[in-house]
């Protein structure tokens, strides 16, 4: 969400300057435009010319330099948003009282667009009565505040006031700042990961599935304004929206039953997890202990969730499924199409070095119902996860 935009990096004095650098990487990655505006006293803590280098434009630090102005006014008129980050306990009280001793506080005083904040101190100075007074009032004035985090502080001591990490910067600005609104009012399921099923009480049958593709089709459905239930298996915790709604299950028949309750209210279902096809017949109470011979073990099929949506499908229900394939892709992609009445079959082949598991890229090939094939480049699960639902708003707006 962050493409095209222009952001507007106000940095000051703390140590937590350094995450700057990161930060500046990621909206420039992420196809941002970023000026940067430091105090004097952040020049002590990052290097303007690894700023100014990374952002491709100079580093404002002065109101004016020799002979040249810096036209503050026209920077909080061009920037979407202005993001100060760390904003340290000075800078705040600063922005609260409305001083302009700095290029940056003139600039924050003439931005007319949204102002991210994002604070870092000692924990006494976050938990000093005159802090909690500006942060207050920073809110008050429609500022949005990222929340500081719990750890250790540049004094050595635990505790909270550690700036957010850039990671969660970008994630808080597509969410609070950038979020469109193709989707709102509509209301989306997505199933991501593996699921796990159990043997006895220490082993289970489970599947290399990391969750990627399905956390990047939440955020991009979340991206466009749509309500999101994501039920995943059991992933690392990735980077999810706050307002993205996450149902944890462990096993297929959770799985089914959390689809189940959410399915028949939504308007967009995307079946992205692996689920299991085949469980333990039953599940040892005991470790199943070795003995001289081989083991047996009997399975029984699961329920098929994409299907059992499908087959509940209502003429207003849009429904999106996976098939991950490494022979016959395009025969077997088709058949699990039209077998459980999806509107679109995304195929992504194990042969392709660029699909599958664990990675962070993905390669796709969408099917409709009416005979189109889109073919997609590889591109990182983000922008395919966007592909997918650009070409979904594009089937249910038409
Ligand atoms: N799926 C599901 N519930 C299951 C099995 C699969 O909802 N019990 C969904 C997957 O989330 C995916 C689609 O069905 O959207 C296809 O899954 P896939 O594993 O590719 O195919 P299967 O139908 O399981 O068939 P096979 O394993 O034989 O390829």
């Amino acid at each position: 969400m962050l493409k095209g935009r222009k952001i507007l990096l106000g940095i000051s004095g703390s140590i937590a300057a350094y995450k700057a650098i990161l930060l500046v990487r990621l909206i420039v990655k992420a196809g941002a435009e970023v000026k940067i505006i430091m105090t004097p006293a952040a020049k002590d803590f990052v290097s303007p010319l690894v700023l100014s280098t990374l952002s491709k434009n100079k580093v404002l630090i002065e109101l004016a330099d020799e002979d040249t102005w810096a036209n503050h006014v026209m920077l909080g008129r061009w920037a979407d948003v202005m993001v100060i980050a760390p904003a340290s306990c000075n800078t705040l009280s600063k922005m609260a009282s409305g001083m302009c001793d700095n290029l940056l506080q003139a600039a924050y005083l003439s931005a007319t667009c949204p102002v991210v904040v994002s604070p870092a101190m000692d924990e006494d100075m976050w938990n000093h009565f005159t802090t909690k007074n500006n942060v207050a009032a920073l809110e008050a004035a429609g500022h949005k505040i990222i929340g500081v985090a719990n750890g250790e502080l540049a004094s050595g001591l635990f505790g909270e006031g550690r700036m957010a990490e850039p990671e969660d910067i970008i994630l808080f600005l597509s969410e609070h700042i950038f979020r469109g609104n193709k989707l709102s009012g509509l209301k989306a399921l997505v199933t991501a990961g593996p699921t796990r099923e159990p043997i006895d009480p220490v082993r289970f049958i489970g599947n290399r599935s990391s969750g990627k593709m399905g956390i990047a089709l939440a955020r991009a459905l979340y991206d466009e304004g749509a309500e999101v239930n994501l039920v995943t298996g059991p992933i690392e915790a990735g980077l999810i929206y706050k307002g993205i709604t996450v149902i944890r299950v462990e096993t297929a028949d959770e799985m089914f039953l959390a689809c189940t309750s959410i399915f028949p209210t939504a308007d967009i279902g995307i079946m992205a997890a692996a689920v299991a096809d085949y469980v333990a017949k039953s599940v040892e109470n005991f470790k199943i202990k070795k003995t001289e011979n081989n083991l047996h073990l009997e399975f029984v099929k699961t329920k098929d969730i994409l299907m059992s949506m499908g087959l509940a499908k209502k003429e207003s229900q849009f429904l999106v499924g996976f098939a991950l394939e490494t022979n016959n892709e395009e025969a077997n992609a088709l058949k699990k199409l039209h077998a459980k009445n999806a509107d679109l079959m995304v195929l992504n082949s194990l042969q392709d070095p660029e699909a599958g598991f664990e990675k962070d890229t993905n390669k796709v090939t969408i099917f409709d119902k009416a005979g189109s094939k889109y073919s997609y480049e590889s591109k990182s699960k983000s922008l395919v996860a966007k592909d997918i639902v650009d070409l979904i708003i594009q089937k249910i707006t038409c």
